[in-house]
């Protein structure tokens, strides 16, 4: 999709819809007046109430030049980034619903806005140009469409919308340019994260999962490289080889580098867990929502997507990404409840359910990560627990760290961007749920407080490092069924992450 910055007054625009946006307040003043110069009657907006992402459809009459469809969008009170981002993705969706090609947005009120809600039009912009490829994103690289008759008769009509206009934006032309690029760049690389966490275990091994870590470091000029089994088992990644041992296809450990130009003031370490499917392994999943499961590399798609997003902005931060890959399958070779293993640490794991794979590949990850990088700031992203969905649903991810600082600025990023975090305990009290007979540590805590043993597990295999975050991304990372619609993937984390990134730039 093209996205377009143009001073030129939208109602002049050739495009296919002209969204007319309105916050609250200035709909009462405003809406009538410039329905009228439209020759629309202007009690066909009667209903429309104006919050955020909220979307009316008018017709005006053919005049010529500009778009007959009109689409009120509501902008809520046009005060917070999510109202919007709302407005932009709900546009989106509608657009391409309607499979419209080209989507004109007037941005004449931009100085109202930026003052209204402080911030610059640069960063309003930003906030536009990622919401709408957000809500433009389908997963339907899939589908063949040979049994949709609709489909076929319709295949003139544009599958997705070719270009965004952003119109009216007079002298704020270049600023908005400026933030529609940066817009741009974040939802385009989350949109590239979801495609990974809609990719069935089928289509996505963790030799793929690598090459995806590799045309992301094409596109954004980083190093990305591949350690295969041969060399997982010399560096005694002896977690990632565990969970490995069931399946019929080897392993991966992608490591993605970005060095920016000139100095940089931090380098931070992201450690993102590569479950391509997880069957849970001996300890095997019940079938209902196992399905599901082809998202257990959420944590990984985010350190991709938020790598090359790092990347392509340009921005001064040393970023490491560190991704164990490996599916858990259950097989004759398969790891077994009751084995006792040896991580890369030297640390020995009593196995005590097969199905807490992820805290196993996620210690050796993180025993690398310090120990080859020894980072500023470590962060580690994973579906990790059930519990933590019971805890907090799929609206915020659990939010562990030893640092408050960091755990203070995660929080903030999360609310700035709408990918919530929520902190939860690291108490030592909880150490006593994770002992084991025979081994230094067990893999399971047993029923309650599981989100906590979980990161309580991760936390032993820090070596001391002072400023650590574990994210449980385990809800938000992937939305079942909402209203006959499955969105799955969300790509959560990189908004998150780039925000985070870029507040320490
Ligand atoms: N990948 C799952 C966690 C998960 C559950 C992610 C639901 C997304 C949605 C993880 O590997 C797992 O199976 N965890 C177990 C741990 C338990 C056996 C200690 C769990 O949460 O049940
Ligand atoms: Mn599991
Ligand atoms: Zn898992």
């Amino acid at each position: 999709m093209k996205i377009t910055v143009t001073a030129k007054d939208g109602t002049s625009v050739k495009a296919d819809i002209l969204a007319l946006p309105f916050n609250t307040k200035d709909l009462k003043k405003e809406a009538a007046k410039v329905l009228q110069g439209l020759g629309i009657n202007a009690s066909a907006a009667e209903d429309f109430k104006g919050s955020a992402g909220e979307l009316a459809l008018l017709y005006r009459p053919a005049s010529g030049k500009g778009a007959s469809r009109i689409a009120l969008l509501g902008l809520g009170e046009g005060k917070t980034n999510d109202d919007y981002r709302k407005a932009a993705e709900s546009l989106a969706r509608k657009a391409v619903d309607m499979h419209l090609g080209v989507v004109a947005f007037d941005c004449s009120e931009m100085t109202q806005w930026s003052k209204h809600s402080k911030r610059s039009p640069e960063y309003l912009a930003a906030l536009l140009a990622e919401g709408f490829l957000y809500g433009a994103y389908r997963f339907d690289r899939l589908k063949s469409d040979k049994l949709d008759k609709e489909k076929k008769k319709g295949a003139d009509k544009p599958k997705t919308v070719a270009e965004l206009v952003l119109a009216g934006c007079g002298e704020h032309t270049p600023e908005v340019e400026k933030g529609s690029d940066s817009g741009s760049i974040i939802g385009l690389c989350q949109n590239m994260s979801r495609d990974l966490v809609n990719l069935p275990g089928s289509h996505l091994s963790a030799e793929d999962l690598a090459e995806a870590a590799r045309e992301a470091g094409k596109r954004g000029c980083f190093d990305v490289t591949v350690f295969d089994r041969k060399r997982i088992a010399e560096l005694g990644m002896g977690g990632l080889l565990a969970v490995n041992q069931g399946s019929e296809q080897p392993p991966t450990f992608i490591i993605l580098d970005y060095q920016p130009k000139g100095k940089h003031k931090k380098s931070v370490a992201l450690v993102g867990k590569g479950v391509t499917f997880d069957s849970g392994g001996i300890s095997i999943k019940p079938a209902q929502g196992m399905d599901e499961m082809k998202s257990d590399m959420s944590g990984a798609a985010c350190v991709i997507g938020t790598i090359e997003a790092v990347a392509r902005l340009g921005l001064p931060v040393r970023v490491i990404g560190l991704i164990p890959a490996t599916d858990n399958m259950p097989s004759g070779s398969a790891l077994k409840p009751g084995d006792v293993i040896t991580t890369m640490s030297g640390i020995t794991v009593d196995v005590g359910n097969t199905d807490a794979e992820g805290r196993l590949i996620l210690a050796d990850a993180l025993t690398y990560a310090k120990k080859e990088y020894d980072p500023d700031v470590l962060i580690d992203l994973a579906t990790l627990t059930g519990a933590c969905v019971v805890a907090l649903g799929h609206q915020a991810a659990g939010l562990f760290s030893n640092e408050d600082g960091l755990a203070d600025d995660l929080f903030r990023s999360g609310q700035s961007t709408g990918e919530k975090v929520w902190r939860m305990p690291l108490w030592e009290e909880y150490d006593e749920l994770i002992k084991s007979d025979v081994a230094d540590v067990s893999n399971t805590g047993g029923r309650w407080g599981g989100a906590v043993t979980a990161a309580k597990f991760l936390e032993k295999f820090i070596d001391g490092h002072k400023c650590w975050a574990h994210v449980d991304i385990a809800g938000p990372a992937f939305l079942a069924k909402v209203g006959g619609k499955a969105p799955g993937g969300t790509g959560f984390g990189v908004r998150l992450l780039v925000d985070l990134l870029k507040g320490w730039s």
